[in-house]
């Protein structure tokens, strides 16, 4: 991050309130920037990375600035949407966050009933980097079966002839790894809907429940529980790609 903003349109592009409502928080006294109340809401400040230590809002330090990438810990049942009823990922995150411009996104979806290692970023370029299936990041997950594996589905995963029921180019090429009678790792580089469901629908089972814990090299955090999300460093962002 470089350059410099206006507070107000800083603040008001983080989710803080209007134009109008970050003003009144200045002549609050609620904006305090190296410890002292800033006096002008059309001030400009430098963009610098440590600005989220340095600049306090209503007590709290300020939210991270646009470029910013989360990893979360995506539940059962809440659903990778800005709209839809129900829970949405978006409603783990501070309310705020859902009134950012840029928008957060989520990097591509992750089903209602399926849980794991979800993305979200503000950052279109590294959203397209991440999704694009040019790119081959493999996404990996673990899927519990209804029956057991046959001893082909592996091969079968990997022929790059695969085809799912409805469509008319095959699969490219996925790694499969059987972890017991009935469940599996499978790692996939593009992202259909409903990929690796109807992957074992097409070999004759069914996924019961269904975990991502890998994009690229960056795992799910063991420490990051179900509901819990987390900065990205540019470490986690360059495992991505490791
Ligand atoms: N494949 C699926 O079937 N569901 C997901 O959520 C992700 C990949």
């Amino acid at each position: 991050m470089s350059g410099t903003a206006r507070l107000d349109r800083l603040l008001a592009n983080l989710g803080y309130g209007s134009r109008n409502e970050i003003h009144q928080l200045v002549r609050f006294g609620a904006v305090v920037l190296d410890g002292v109340p800033a006096k002008d809401a059309s001030t400009r400040i430098p963009l610098t990375d440590d600005l989220p230590a340095r600049l306090y809002v209503d007590g709290e330090p300020l939210d991270p600035l646009s470029g910013v990438a989360l990893m979360l810990h995506k539940p059962v049942g809440v659903t990778c949407s800005h709209k839809e009823a129900g829970a949405l990922v978006y409603d783990l995150l501070p309310p705020r966050w859902r009134r950012r411009d840029p928008a957060l996104s989520t990097v591509g979806r992750l089903d209602k009933e399926t849980s794991g290692l979800l993305l979200l970023t503000d950052d279109g370029t590294l959203l397209h980097r991440i999704i694009s299936p040019k790119k081959h990041v493999a996404k990996r997950y673990v899927a519990t079966l209804a029956r057991p594996l046959q001893g082909d589905e592996a091969a079968r995963f990997a022929s790059g002839t695969l085809m799912l029921e409805g469509e008319t180019k095959p699969l490219a090429p996925a790694v499969m790894e059987m972890l017991s009678p009935t469940s599996a790792r499978l790692s996939i580089t593009e992202g259909r809907y409903h990929q690796v469901r109807r992957m074992f629908a097409a070999v004759g089972n069914h996924v019961e429940a269904l975990h991502r814990d890998r994009i690229g090299a960056l795992s799910l955090p063991a420490d990051l529980g179900p509901g819990q999300y987390r900065q990205m460093s540019s470490t986690d962002v360059a495992a991505i790609f490791a």
